[in-house]
């Protein structure tokens, strides 16, 4: 099931097929190295059915992101994953966006370009005043998105036995943010 578009991305539901696509995004050291560890097949497999689960569970999870046009050579036109999830944050309940993206794709904007649309779809879609990101620290890539989001540092948890900085934007400033966007 298609969830949104932008000018080059599709984003939609997870179905089990994804998973050799999936693989070359989870599986990769590089791109999982602020993760306990990167995934195996079965992990990808078991990522895949919680997030069909969340669909079901919350209307939310962590979407394909697939390309709208793939170059001829590009086997999957699915290269990452962006999406919401509910986390639990020093015991409140939030929407955190989340994103993985296949390092090939990295540097073309790409993560923040799906990033806005799912922050513009929550707003838009769920009763929330708050947005979070919860992000290491040293992962300045996603730092990067988060900021271009519109999301600044909130707090800082311990989270997962880690420092993560808590990214958020709330629904008024996402109205200013995008007040800002508008051509003068
Ligand atoms: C986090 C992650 C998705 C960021 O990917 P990314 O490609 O760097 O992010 P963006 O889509 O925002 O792209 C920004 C870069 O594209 C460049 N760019 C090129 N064309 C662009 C365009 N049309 N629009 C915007 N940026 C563009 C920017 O200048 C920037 O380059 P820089 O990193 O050299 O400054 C990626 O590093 C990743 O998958 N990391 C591993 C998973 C992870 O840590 N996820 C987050 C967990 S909290």
């Amino acid at each position: 099931m298609k969830i949104l578009e932008t000018t080059r991305l599709l984003l939609r539901e997870f179905t089990p097929e994804d998973a050799d696509a999936l693989a070359l995004v989870l599986s990769d050291p590089e791109t999982m190295r602020y993760y306990p560890a990167p995934y195996d097949r079965a992990g990808v497999e078991r990522w895949i059915e919680r997030n069909r689960q969340r669909y079901q569970d919350e209307g939310v999870g962590l979407w394909a992101m697939e390309l709208k046009e793939p170059q001829d050579s590009e086997v999957h036109k699915t290269i990452g994953d962006c999406g919401i999830i509910v986390q639990r944050v020093d015991g409140e309940r939030l929407y955190e966006i989340g994103y993985h993206l296949r390092r090939d794709f990295w540097g073309q904007g790409l993560a923040t370009e799906a990033a806005v649309a799912c922050r513009d779809w929550a707003f838009a879609h769920l009763k929330t005043e708050r947005l979070v990101s919860l992000i290491r620290p040293e992962n300045l890539a996603s730092r990067g998105v988060a900021e271009r989001t519109g999301m600044t540092v909130w707090k800082e948890v311990n989270w997962r036995g880690l420092l993560h900085y808590v990214y958020s934007i709330e629904r008024s400033s996402q109205l200013r943010f995008l007040a800002n966007e508008l051509p003068q």
